[in-house]
């Protein structure tokens, strides 16, 4: 498909909606809120700005001015601007190349054997790699996160069908273990939630994504906001405002910052190739860095209301705060059901329904990643790549579904992860496993080497002018003059000094800040002591 007969999006405002939708998912609801709660409320909230302020935003700009300015799927779109033999890339495979024989060196030759594998891969298709490796990552991700996406479907079921009355956390606990120790129905769960985030892209951009996100985002934050005045007008609500919000500066350590510039990259959806693909769809005289603050406050903003949502609630009805799968599946389902005036099971169901819709916007979009590279590589017909990607996530994704609680199940992967990756601590299952390896390792690796390539290899210059498309002059408005007050004062501005503006702020963070940002935390998400 060339550039001019490729789909574009039907309005900014559904543009905005559908990475919105991206953005906005389980980590939103079951991550934000509760490591901002531990780590220093208000004072976390902070970090987290700062993180993506440094690091999200920047790269999310290069990512859609990489898709937008190429309008292909990540792999081509590297490919399209690396003009020649880049040192960076070489210098990045040797790197890769000397780590690969350390690790095989040091008694780890699954791992060895990876990064000799990406080396090759670096050295031979330069950062068109980076684009492959994102994908994979995406699909990785969507396998799982769509077993998650089938249990909360589960739930929406059990809830408003009145059979989620429990009053304590032992008994959400038995239902709990009672479905996931069903493979059939956890399998079948899986299996309707990829269907439905299949549905949502088969119709292509404009009317397949752009139209589900435009009807499900708005119903998304009606339900937030219902559920959040039902919360906060709980009697003992005003505790759990204060365990999630109250700014307490002691409470924020290293690792705070860690968790904070982590969950930026994740919550954002960055690194797995999404911005790209959806940037590639976007019209030349759409304003790219307007949007992706729009997309930060919204997702942002959903994040902050999802914590007013669960913690007054859960305060008021006497429970400990938590995350993850214990917190939705446990914690809150005895929470709801012990609200007053004897319908809990209504406010359950409203619950885990917007839940089910800030799950199903974000599978769309990693679904959409697989999709848009078969359309583009193979000239497949859109269906047809939905129905291969279905089948190939759906099928790796059964090794999740059977493996929630423990490895019993396929104990022959274990053994496998074991001998050939030797790990110094194996997670309990198939499932957190393939969570830590996308998280913690391939999406900063992703994220660095795409700042590293927009910085370096693609050209501040020319990223830049595919920002300013659209921009009208927001990205070179002199900060300086703006702040001072001297906007539009004419002897200031033919003075031949020049500024920091938005645009040349962004080329020193994506050159230099932001990759020594994300370097340090990826070492450090890796166990590499880096002295903090
Ligand atoms: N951003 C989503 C969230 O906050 C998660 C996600 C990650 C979605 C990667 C798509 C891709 O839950």
């Amino acid at each position: 498909m060339n550039k001019s007969s490729r789909e574009n999006w039907g309005s900014r405002l559904g543009f905005v909606l559908a990475i919105a939708g991206s953005a906005i998912g389980l980590g939103n609801v079951w991550k934000f809120p509760y490591i901002t709660g531990i780590n220093g409320g208000g004072a976390f909230v902070l970090v987290y700005l700062l993180c993506v302020m440094l690091c999200g935003l920047p790269i999310m700009l290069c990512e859609l001015a990489i898709g937008r300015h190429t309008g292909k799927n990540p792999v081509d779109a590297f490919k399209a601007l690396q003009l020649r033999r880049s040192r960076l890339a070489d210098i990045i495979a040797a790197l890769l190349l000397v780590s690969a024989i350390l690790l095989g060196w040091t008694g780890h030759p699954g791992f060895g054997v990876t990064a000799g594998l990406i080396a090759l891969a670096v050295f031979r298709w330069q950062f068109a790699a980076v684009g492959a490796f994102s994908i994979i990552a995406a699909l990785l991700i969507l396998s799982y996160y769509s077993v998650i996406g089938g249990w909360i479907i589960e739930y929406t079921r059990l809830a408003f069908s009145g059979r989620l009355n429990v009053n304590d956390v032992e008994g959400a606990s038995q239902i709990f273990s009672g479905f996931i120790s069903s493979p059939r129905r956890v399998i079948i769960c899986h299996l309707i939630f990829l269907g439905l985030a299949g549905a949502m892209i088969w119709a292509g951009i404009r009317n397949g994504i752009e139209r589900w996100s435009k009807i499900l985002m708005p119903m998304l934050f009606v339900l937030l906001l219902a559920v959040i005045l039902r919360s906060v007008t709980l009697p003992g609500a005003p505790d759990g405002i204060e365990f999630f919000l109250s700014p307490d500066f002691s409470k924020l350590t290293a690792s705070s910052w860690l968790e904070a510039l982590g969950h930026s990259f994740y919550t954002l959806s960055l690194g797995m190739a999404i911005s790209i693909t959806y940037g590639s769809y976007l019209k030349k005289d759409e304003n790219i860095f307007t949007s992706a603050l729009m997309v930060i406050g919204v997702d942002t903003m959903a994040a902050l209301l999802a914590g007013l949502a669960i913690f007054p609630a859960v305060f008021a009805m006497g429970f400990e705060p938590g995350a993850g799968p214990s917190l939705i599946f446990k914690v809150l389902p005895a929470t709801f059901n012990r609200m007053p005036g004897g319908i809990g099971w209504f406010w359950a169901g409203l619950f885990f329904l917007m839940l089910t819709i800030a799950a199903l916007t974000s599978a769309a979009s990693l679904f959409e990643c697989g999709v848009t590279l078969l359309l583009d590589k193979f000239k497949m017909r859109r269906a047809l790549a939905v129905v291969l990607i279905y089948v190939l996530v759906g099928g790796f994704g059964l090794l999740s579904c059977v493996s929630i609680v423990d490895w019993s199940n396929i104990e022959w992967l274990r053994q496998l992860v074991v001998s050939t990756f030797n790990p110094s601590v194996m997670p309990g299952d198939w499932f957190t496993l393939l969570d830590r390896v996308t998280s913690n390792w391939m999406i900063p690796l992703a994220g660095l080497l795409t700042a590293l390539f927009t910085g370096w290899v693609w050209s501040v210059k020319r990223a830049a002018r595919e920002l300013r498309q659209g921009a009208r002059n927001i990205c070179d408005n002199n900060l300086i003059t703006f702040l001072s007050g001297l906007n539009g004062d004419k002897l200031y501005l033919t003075s031949r000094n020049h500024g920091l503006t938005v645009m040349s702020a962004w080329g020193i963070l994506i050159r230099y800040l932001t990759p020594l940002i994300v370097l340090l935390v990826f070492l450090k998400a890796i166990g590499v002591n880096v002295g903090f």
